[in-house]
């Protein structure tokens, strides 16, 4: 992973909807109850594919580094089931959409998965997308601090690190922080609440930005096993955003990846140990680059360099806008 990488497009994927969280929901605290009864081992359900290779990694990044007030993960020996923890694992090739400028207003795209905003999009448009057959992953920031957000107040001076690199409004968080845990298990309530079937919590890849804090590989990797535990209690799934450096330490937690421009990086190989294990790579790549945000298609040579990469082959690729909003072209 290169630090350029990082710095350039870490920041491409959250943040907008500067407006509108519409619903937040008196949610019952009692679900984060259940947080820290269910012992929570992750994996997939039916998939024979790479079960083995999951439990082994998922178990190397166990230790639990900071104090929390959260149970620690627990340990998982290899012939552990885990066939109550994960109900939802995609499969490898899933289709997708991905679309969080703006409350969801698009659903014509026919796809399997559609992500978006957990903050911006209410109950009645995932229960819509249900309706269609389709599955829900919700959007957050797990790692950073957006100013804008509804429990924006809920964090704390010492939380806060650095502002993000382009993104004046928001700062890196302390991920062993107790109180920005508990934030996110109240966001995990959140979604849940929503009905979402996953969630995709961003910015987990501090260690590889100016982030303030002193934040390491480590810091991320039981920070992303905490998320998972608490994700799969809620009975949800949830992937790795990015974080490329981690995936040994957090794939058997991991339901998928969700990468951007792995193909721009020459990263793809990287990725590639989600779908060598049965796991979908929720892969996008901007080929009309930063500023470039309209409606065409792109050129057949930017679609196949997209597309058509040899690392990525059973990835589920899309091109994008990188404001990420509605338009799409699949591959
Ligand atoms: C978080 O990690 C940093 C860096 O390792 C450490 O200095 C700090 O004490 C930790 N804080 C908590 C609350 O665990
Ligand atoms: C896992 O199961 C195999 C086959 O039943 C057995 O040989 C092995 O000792 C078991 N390993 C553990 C850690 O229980
Ligand atoms: C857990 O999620 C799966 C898949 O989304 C669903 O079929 C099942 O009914 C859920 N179980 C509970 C207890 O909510
Ligand atoms: C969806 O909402 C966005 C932002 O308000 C708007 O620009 C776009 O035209 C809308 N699309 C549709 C299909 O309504
Ligand atoms: C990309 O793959 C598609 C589908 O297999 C194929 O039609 C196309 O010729 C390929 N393009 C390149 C440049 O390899
Ligand atoms: C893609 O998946 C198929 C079916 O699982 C597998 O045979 C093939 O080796 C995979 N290709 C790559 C490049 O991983």
């Amino acid at each position: 992973m290169s630090n350029t990488h990082d710095e350039i497009c870490s920041k491409v994927h959250r943040g907008w909807g500067l407006f509108n969280w519409r619903f937040w929901s008196s949610l019952p605290k009692s679900m984060v109850a259940l947080l820290v009864m269910i012992p929570i081992v992750s994996l997939a359900v039916g998939l024979g594919v790479g079960l083995g290779v999951g439990l082994r990694r998922g178990g190397e990044g166990k230790g639990s580094k900071g104090p929390t007030t959260t149970t620690p993960p627990p340990t998982i020996s290899e012939n552990q089931t885990t066939a109550t923890a994960v109900k939802w694992q995609p499969e490898v090739g899933t289709t997708w959409q991905i679309e969080l400028l703006y409350p969801l207003n698009d659903t014509s795209f026919d796809v399997d998965v559609y992500d978006i905003d957990m903050f911006d999009n209410d109950a009645s448009r995932i229960s819509d997308l249900h309706g269609q057959g389709r599955k829900v992953i919700c959007y957050f920031s797990a790692g950073s601090y957006e100013n804008w957000r509804p429990d924006a107040d809920k964090f704390k001076d010492s939380d806060l690190g650095n502002t993000l690199d382009g993104w004046p409004n928001e700062k890196w968080l302390k991920l062993n922080s107790s109180n920005v845990r508990e934030i996110m298990l109240s966001r995990l309530d959140l979604a849940k609440g929503k009905g979402c079937d996953g969630v995709d919590p961003d910015n987990v890849d501090g260690y590889d930005n100016d982030n303030g804090l002193d934040l390491t590989e480590d810091h991320s990797v039981d920070f992303v096993n905490f998320l998972a535990e608490a994700t799969h209690a809620l009975n949800m799934s949830l992937g790795l955003k990015n974080s490329g450096a981690i995936i040994p330490k957090v794939i058997g937690n991991m339901q998928w990846s969700v990468n951007e421009q792995c193909v721009q990086y020459n990263e793809c190989s990287i990725y590639a140990a989600f779908t060598d294990v049965g796991k979908p790579v929720f892969h996008i790549e901007y080929p009309k680059g930063d500023n470039t945000n309209n409606n065409k298609a792109v050129t057949t040579a930017q679609k196949n360099t997209a597309c058509n990469n040899s690392d990525a082959r059973n990835f589920s690729t899309v091109i994008k806008n990188m404001d990420l909003d509605s338009w799409i072209q699949a591959c």
